[in-house]
């Protein structure tokens, strides 16, 4: 049985000022606010350059890591919303907040931030 991922691989961009279209309206962009002791962590897939979102192609899902953790997993109808979710977490400083982001089409996208 092969190690693969079911999805296929995670496409991974280190520099995207220097990214492609394609490449930046997949990618999740993540964003930190304090509140209070937590913090809203909001992730936007087409930040500069949007998605499409029609039935024929769309994100399908995020998920949210905290290091190695899943800690949250947003389902997205393709007519109804635009991927872009937000939600309070609570973890210690220096945490690796990872977003993987699911396109019918393209297959799995990620990106990191350190909190
Ligand atoms: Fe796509």
């Amino acid at each position: 049985m092969s190690d693969a991922p079911i999805l296929g691989p995670v496409n991974h961009v280190a520099d995207l000022s220097a990214a492609s279209d394609f490449e930046k309206k997949h990618t999740p962009h993540l964003t930190v606010e304090a509140s209070d002791d937590k913090m809203v962590v909001t992730v936007t897939v087409g930040h500069e350059v949007s998605h499409p979102n029609q039935p024929d192609h769309y994100i399908g899902w995020i998920e949210l890591y905290a290091n190695d953790a899943g800690i949250a997993r947003f389902d997205l109808s393709p007519v109804a919303t635009d991927p872009v979710v937000s939600i309070v977490v609570a973890v210690d400083a220096g945490t690796v907040l990872r977003a993987v982001a699911h396109c019918n089409l393209h297959g799995l996208w990620a990106a990191e931030l350190t909190v």
